[in-house]
């Protein structure tokens, strides 16, 4: 009896190990890291669009996914990063922010390493655009950085891609 409360305590151990293992990028940097952008993006795909248009590993950056279903392994980012989110309340401001986004944040590990925040969305939506980025910088205390609308112009690819780097470097 006590034997086997023994080996099930280790076993849960080794598993909560696995769970917080720190994950890999999406895509790598290349050389030395300055830094790392976590994003979510849902079935369209578009904040995954802008995302890869910015080439972020090319100028040292990590990019991590955020994890769409809760059957995927959950993200555990340990270095410092901006997050970008595409906001999701359709127009309901306190809705703003993606499930799969405040499960992450929930997380006080991932929480500890967040810098700032970017937010997208949809200008239809009113005084809700982009709220997901007022509600982030609120509560994790950290500066909205930028926001732009469904898959970004050429514009706020170079604005993003130059903005973060500045961002990092100045740390
Ligand atoms: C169901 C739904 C609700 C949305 N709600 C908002 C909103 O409240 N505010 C906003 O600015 N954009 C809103 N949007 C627009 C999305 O943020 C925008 O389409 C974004 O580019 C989606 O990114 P993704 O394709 O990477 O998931 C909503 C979109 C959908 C489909």
């Amino acid at each position: 009896m006590t034997r086997n409360s023994a080996a099930g305590l280790v076993v849960a151990q080794a598993t909560e190990n696995v769970e917080s293992a720190v994950s890999t990028p999406e895509f790598a940097a290349s050389g030395t890291g300055i830094g790392a952008l976590v994003y979510f993006s849902s079935a369209s795909e578009n904040t995954a669009r802008f995302v890869a248009g910015c080439r972020f590993q090319d100028q040292g950056i990590n990019v991590y996914r955020v994890p769409l279903k809760a059957s995927e392994p959950a993200l555990n980012v340990r270095e410092p990063y901006v997050i970008m989110v595409p906001t999701y309340g359709g127009g309901v401001i306190k809705k703003a922010v993606p499930i799969q986004v405040k499960r992450f944040l929930n997380d006080p590990e991932n929480r500890a390493w967040i810098r700032g925040v970017i937010a997208s969305g949809n200008t239809n939506f009113g005084e809700a655009y982009c709220a997901a980025g007022d509600i982030i910088s609120a509560k994790c205390h950290v500066p909205f950085l930028y926001k732009f609308e469904l898959m970004g112009t050429p514009e706020d690819t170079a604005a993003v891609k130059n903005g973060l780097v500045k961002f990092f470097t100045a740390e």
